[in-house]
């Protein structure tokens, strides 16, 4: 230590505090964020920075050369603090000027725009059909849905041994011998209308039915159908396909191509099934060679629904006598004709309440 020349310290020669202070003031320019100000600041005016060791060795210095040596490190100390705050100030008044911009909020925005939520389809639809009979001069009849099994099944002529009677295919509620079921169809619309409405009657009933069945792309324990009941003097079978090709046409559009197809229903005589020409192929996949249609599975034709003449058993259960009206009914699945004028392909859709879904058929309240 006694041979120690304090002269000869280097950090305290003028060129190295020079270099210090250099490098010091390059760094505080060059920091783009506080982050990067921070690191400076560690570096270069931290206590284990050049200029503070520098400092600590004033102290070595013989008495004479501490005043000079101080006023050098001071000085250079007190320089690197005034860039490092102004840099602080800078950095700090850009940042605020960013999170003013990044962070503001548009009190013009409108803030009660949220969507409102609409009818389901399958409900406009139904009310969309109602419209079409309307016109035709139909009333729009209810029926429950909880339903006496008379009126769901015997006085539509469904004997008790009748397959759709089975528990197969019912809910039945309460006990099997309740007497009374969820409908399993929208028919028995068609007995309550005949009990306890004038004639002649027109009568158009959409609405809910229920079956024991599992919910899968074509089926769902839950669904709607449209019944259509006529009860005149002097009714044919002509009366009732031009009623159901002017509903084709106000659901698919004119030029819909329809057949009927021989059928049976209990309460109808004859019974007919409704047949739309296949929407995608247009009957081209019914012709040898052509490619197939998974739609009508290459019939050329899709089932609508079922129809008939009202079963002259039937006009007698409801107090009519069929020597002097006739009547004809039909009965279509509303989720069915929403797949067919909409080329939706998955039941579940309809159910399972997603807005994409629903979005693309209109917000219609
Ligand atoms: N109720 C029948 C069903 O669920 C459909 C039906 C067929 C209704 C013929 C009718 C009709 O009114 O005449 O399968």
């Amino acid at each position: 230590m006694s041979n120690y020349d304090p002269v000869e310290v280097t950090p305290l020669h003028a060129d190295e505090v020079a270099r210090m202070l250099t490098e010091a003031l390059e760094a505080v320019a060059a920091a783009r964020d506080l982050d990067a100000l921070k690191q400076a600041r560690l570096a270069h005016a931290g206590d284990r920075s050049p200029i503070a060791l520098a400092n600590r060795e004033i102290g070595a210095l013989p008495p004479a050369a501490r005043a000079e040596a101080g006023k050098r490190v001071g000085g250079a100390r007190k320089a690197i603090a005034e860039a490092l705050s102004a840099r602080q100030a800078e950095l700090e008044a850009q940042r605020d000027a960013r999170v003013l911009i990044e962070e503001a909020v548009d009190v013009t925005l409108p803030w009660d725009r949220r969507p409102a939520g609409a009818r389901h389809p399958l409900t406009t639809l139904q009310e969309r059909i109602a419209d079409a009979f309307v016109a035709m001069g139909y009333e729009v009849a209810e029926g429950p849905e909880l339903e006496g099994e008379w009126f769901n099944f015997d006085a539509l002529n469904i004997a008790p041994d009748h397959p759709a009677r089975s528990e197969h295919d019912t809910f039945f509620v309460g006990s099997r011998d309740s007497g009374m079921v969820l409908r399993t169809q929208t028919s028995p619309v068609q007995v309550r209308a005949m009990l306890s409405r004038p004639l002649p009657c027109y009568v158009i009933s959409p609405g809910k039915v229920f079956r024991t069945d599992e919910l899968d792309a074509t089926h769902t324990p839950v669904f709607h159908q449209v019944e259509g009941l006529a009860v005149d003097k002097g009714l044919t079978m002509a009366h009732l396909k031009g009623t159901l090709d002017a509903f084709a046409a106000s659901m698919f559009g004119e030029g819909i191509t329809t057949r009927f197809r021989p059928n049976y229903f209990p309460f109808t005589e004859p019974s007919a099934e409704m047949d739309l020409r296949c929407f995608v192929c247009r009957g081209a996949s019914a012709v040898p060679g052509n490619p197939p249609c998974r739609t009508c599975k290459s019939e050329g034709w899709i089932e609508w629904g079922g129809c008939g003449m009202i079963n002259p058993r039937v006009l007698v259960s409801c107090g009519i006598d069929p020597r002097e009206y006739s009547g004809f009914a039909f009965g279509m699945g509303i989720e069915r004709t929403l797949m067919f004028r909409h080329n939706a392909e998955d039941m579940r859709d309809m159910v399972e309440g997603d807005v994409r879904f629903t979005l693309p058929f209109g917000m219609e309240v």
